[in-house]
Order: structure tokens, then C-alpha cells, then sequence
């Protein structure tokens, strides 16, 4: 196990522990959640659609309570002090949260006095914002006039204006172009370092958490399956993925004896010019199994090794793929809606 990033001994910015949601209806929508959030880092909370995410984020931004369990958040206990909570965070929900009739700074000055806000304190703030999402240029437009990724550079930006010490955001690039998304990841990766936030992001994007969060909770049926760091998780798997194009068909007998003094290898498959195989270290088995090819006399066209995914990952633990998952989410969606 590798250290914490935020060292020992320092409370973490987010702990829920063994948060349990059943909604009316039956639907047990947290079963036990658990997971913790080091200060100062970009967390991802990674799941299929209906795993529980947007509850959980209901949960720590004191929206809703939970049938039973506890969390802390920013140091202070949602339950018990849901006040000093709700000043200590900011919240960007799924659905945008401005005023489309107002202009994004009118947005900004609304909520900044809400929080009791004003004068040049304001000002100087909303200035540094506009200026750091990029939206100074439109920002005496009205909000209803503004692109998809400007809508959601505007929620953030809102949720943003009473210097939070930790930032939720629920689902931030779902429904944005990819083009878009790229942006957004920038934008959030900037401004976990410019503002020095802890944010906690929701995403059914396997590519998202794996770019965004240092660490990340696995959800799945209100239930965290794993967490770690994208690389720690990816580590546990046995091994990468070897993929070798020969240059002709060859005996299946060739190739394993040439393979057999390479310990490494493992499930080799020969499918006509197409051997697949799994080693522990990819770059570093790779050249070792070149050669033992080589001095066989088999020629090999291409090369490539694949790391394991986050997808392999959920499938190791939740014990289906994710896009299956999704699916069946959907469907007991489809059937709650029917009853
Ligand atoms: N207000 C609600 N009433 C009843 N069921 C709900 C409500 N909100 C969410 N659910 C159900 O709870 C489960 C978890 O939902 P949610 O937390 O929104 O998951 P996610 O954000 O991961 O998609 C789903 O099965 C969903 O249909
Ligand atoms: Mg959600």
C-alpha cells in the first residue's frame, strides 16, 4: 500500500461510513457506503447509472439524511451540523442550477449574497472566477445564451463563490461533447490546484475518474466493490495483455516451446497469425519474448501490450461489465417506472 497523498495523521476532507438510503418504494439506493476523501485531491466516486452516486452527493451536501450510517465532511458531522457543512462546501448538481434569465455575473452576485457577500469582496471575487472559467467575455450576457460546457462553467463557478474548501460535483461532463469534456477535465484539474479544493466528482465515464481522480470508490448497488488510486486498482490485476501478429501461421508447437522458457506467460492462445497471451509485466516480459521467439526462428509482424482498464477492473469486482450494468440499471428503471 502506498502512502496517502495527503499524509498521515491529516483528517480527511470527506468520511462516510456505512451510509444506508432506502427510498419510498423499497429501492435501497446506499446499502452500506463507505469510502474516505484525502484534502487537497480530485476523488471519483465511478459508477453505472443507478449505483447510488447523486444519493451519496445528497447525502454529504446535507439535502437529504440517511436512514442510518454518518459522514464528515469538511470536519464537521452532516447530521449533526449541517449548517457548518453547507457554508464549508459548494455543490454543482446533475441539472444546471443557474438563472437563465439573468446574466452569468447577476448569477454569481445572487448567489454570493446568499452567503452574505458584498461590496468589493464580491466584486473581486466574481472578477477572479469569470476570469478563471473562463466566461469574462460573456459575462453580462444572459445565461440561456451560453454553449453547453459555458452552462456548466457557470454552475461550477456558482457553486465556487464562497470559497468552498470542498467542491461536489455530480456527473459535471455527462451530456457534453467530447471535445467539450476534454475541456471540462482541464478545467477541473486547474482548479483543484489554483483554488487548493478537495473535489469529489461522480461519473459513469470509466475514462473520467481514470484521468481526473488520484483515488476512487468503485460504486455499485450503493456499495463501494473497490477503491485506490486508478493505478492501484489496475495493478491488482494479473498482468497485461499481449496481442502478437506473426508473420505466418505457425504450429501451435513452435510457438509454445518457444514460449515454455519464458515463465511469465500465461493462457497463450495461437489463433492463425494471432497470439494472444497474459504477463505480469508487459514491457518488461516483452523484450524476453522476443528473443525466445526469435531464436525459434518465429517472426513476428507487431506488437502491442495493454494495460488492464477500469473497465476490467469493475469486472473483477462487480462481477459484469459496465456497460451491462448501465443496461440493467436502465431496465429496473424502465420497471419502477411501470409499477
Ligand atoms: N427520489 C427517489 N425516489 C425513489 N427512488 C429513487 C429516487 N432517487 C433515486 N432513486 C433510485 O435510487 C437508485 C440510485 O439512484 P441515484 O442515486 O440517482 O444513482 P446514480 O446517481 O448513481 O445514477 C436508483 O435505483 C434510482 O432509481
Ligand atoms: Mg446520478
Amino acid at each position: 500500500m502506498q502512502s496517502p497523498p495527503d499524509g498521515a495523521g491529516a483528517p480527511p476532507a470527506i468520511e462516510a461510513t456505512d451510509l444506508v438510503k432506502t427510498y419510498p418504494g423499497g429501492v435501497r439506493a446506499l446499502d452500506g457506503l463507505s469510502f474516505r476523501v484525502p484534502a487537497g485531491t480530485i476523488f471519483g466516486l465511478l459508477g453505472p447509472n443507478g449505483a447510488g452516486k447523486s444519493t451519496a452527493v445528497k447525502v454529504l451536501t446535507t439535502l437529504t439524511r440517511p436512514d442510518s450510517g454518518s459522514a464528515r465532511v469538511a470536519g464537521r458531522d452532516v447530521l449533526r451540523e449541517p449548517a457548518a457543512v453547507r457554508r464549508r462546501i459548494g455543490a454543482v448538481a446533475q441539472k444546471a442550477g443557474f438563472d437563465r434569465e439573468l446574466t452569468g455575473r447577476e448569477n454569481l452576485e445572487l448567489q454570493g449574497q446568499v452567503y452574505g457577500l458584498r461590496g468589493r469582496e464580491l466584486s473581486g471575487r466574481i472578477d477572479e472566477l469569470l476570469e478563471r472559467l473562463r466566461l469574462a467575455d460573456a459575462a453580462d450576457r444572459l445565461a440561456r445564451t451560453y454553449s453547453g460546457g459555458m452552462q456548466r462553467r457557470l454552475d461550477i463557478a456558482i457553486g465556487l463563490v464562497h470559497r468552498p474548501e470542498v467542491l461536489f460535483l455530480d456527473e459535471p461532463t455527462t451530456g457534453l461533447d467530447p471535445e467539450v469534456r476534454a475541456e471540462m477535465w482541464e478545467e477541473i484539474t486547474r482548479l483543484q490546484r489554483d483554488e487548493g479544493i478537495t473535489i469529489l466528482l461522480t461519473t459513469h465515464y470509466l475514462e473520467e475518474a481514470d484521468e481526473l481522480a488520484s483515488s476512487l470508490a468503485i460504486v455499485d448497488r450503493g456499495r463501494v466493490v473497490a477503491a485506490g488510486s486508478p493505478e492501484q486498482l489496475k495493478g491488482e490485476l494479473e498482468g497485461d495483455a499481449l496481442h502478437l501478429e506473426l508473420e505466418q501461421p505457425l504450429d501451435d508447437g513452435i510457438v509454445r516451446r518457444a514460449l515454455e522458457r519464458v515463465g511469465a506467460v500465461r493462457e497463450l492462445a495461437l489463433d492463425g497469425r494471432h497470439l494472444r497471451a497474459r504477463v505480469d509485466d508487459g514491457a518488461r516480459a516483452l523484450p524476453t519474448v522476443l528473443a525466445a521467439l526469435g531464436e525459434s526462428g518465429v517472426a513476428v509482424a507487431s506488437v502491442t501490450v495493454s494495460r488492464p482498464s477500469l473497465d476490467d477492473v469493475y469486472l473483477r469486482y462487480a462481477g459484469r461489465e459496465f456497460a451491462k450494468a448501465e443496461a440493467e440499471a436502465d431496465q429496473r428503471t424502465a420497471e419502477e417506472v411501470r409499477r
